[in-house]
């Protein structure tokens, strides 16, 4: 695997005083860096979207803690701040729980930095691994359809989808990829089609409303997606948008696979059911770049996340392994109780 090729991009970096954080609010335009200097900072970019992606999030909260212990912050409040930013992806839960346990065991700044960096660097070796087995179950001359970002922006690098997409593109399994628009936020318009861009792979941008229609043509095999949290079921929480492509996928037998790492998996809710989706601001809808579009007055309704069943689920891929067709069973013998 080319990774010089495949896995150029890192949007969150520790600079040993401060957190730079590629502000992804603004890409593809502009390239402009934020840096954090405090967790009450890390806590508004995750809140903003300056850095979004289940795995993203809970390493740049992971350095959030640590520029509270180097300030001498308390830092019992500065976990709860941190986990309140976002409700859905448990990679911040999971990331800050990790950080907790270091610290009730008496770690000062420099080893919380250790841990944090350990965070990081656990998620790329997992991203790269993931690569290589989802990229194995798709045959040689396939078409995908991906939907979100889930890059290397998204990540520490390389991405969960996005890496089976970049590791089957580098092994001649996929021949094109098409990105859903990802609406309202534009993450597959506005990121993954940048990071696709910059490799090099052969990609075309659909209209989200777009899916069912390519899935008919013939021209995917696999619908590749990530996810925020998967329940102990395999019922799997990922950006809005992911069902009904489930759903559409099984329609037209088109295979569905979810890649995520084993921090996104959350054993301790028991099917989707239980996963809280976070209703964001109607103005993100009511609005195209930062302009009104739709009628003064107007209401909406913005859930950013839904739950896909985990029968629509033809693989969940992790760093542990491949579970095909996942029931609870098969989750608790890859992931315990
Ligand atoms: O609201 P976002 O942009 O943070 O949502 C991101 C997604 O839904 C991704 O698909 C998910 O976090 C997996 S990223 C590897």
């Amino acid at each position: 695997m080319d990774y010089d090729r495949y896995d150029r991009i890192r949007a969150v970096q520790w600079q040993g005083d401060h957190l730079r954080l590629l502000d992804q609010r603004l890409l593809p335009q502009e390239e402009r860096w934020i840096d954090c200097t405090s967790a009450a900072q890390v806590t508004q970019a995750i809140k903003d979207l300056a850095v979004r992606g289940a795995p993203a999030i809970g390493i740049a909260a992971a350095w959030g803690v640590v520029l509270a212990a180097k300030q001498g912050e308390p830092l019992v409040p500065a976990l709860a701040m941190l986990r309140a930013a976002r409700p859905t992806a448990v990679n911040l839960m999971w990331a800050l729980d990790r950080m907790k346990a270091r610290i009730d065991a008496g770690a000062d700044a420099a080893a919380l930095e250790r841990e944090a960096q350990a965070i990081q660097d656990e998620d790329l070796a997992a991203n790269r691994h993931m690569g290589e087995l989802g990229a194995g179950l798709i045959a040689p001359q396939s078409g995908v359809l991906t939907h979100c970002n889930t890059g290397s922006l998204a990540t520490s690098g390389f991405g969960t989808a996005l890496g089976v997409i970049r590791a089957g593109v580098a092994s001649g399994r996929i021949e094109q990829v098409y990105a859903g628009e990802t609406r309202p936020w534009q993450q597959g318009a506005r990121l993954t089609m940048w990071e696709l861009v910059r490799d090099g792979i052969p990609a075309k941008l659909i209209a989200d409303s777009a899916a069912s229609h390519l899935m008919r043509s013939g021209a995917v095999q696999w619908v590749i997606v990530g996810a925020d949290r998967i329940a102990a079921n395999g019922d799997t929480a990922n950006k809005i948008g992911t069902y009904q492509l489930a759903i559409a996928a099984r329609h037209h037998g088109v295979k569905f696979m979810v890649v995520a790492p084993s921090s996104t998996v959350d054993m301790a809710t028991a099917s989707g059911e239980d996963i809280e989706i976070e209703l964001r601001e109607s103005a993100e809808l009511l609005s195209v770049a930062g302009r009104r579009t739709v009628v003064e007055g107007a209401d909406a309704w913005n859930p950013v996340f839904d739950v896909t069943p985990a029968d629509l689920i033809d693989a969940i891929v992790t760093e542990r392994g491949v579970i095909e067709r996942p029931t609870t069973l098969a989750m608790q013998a890859m992931f315990g109780r």
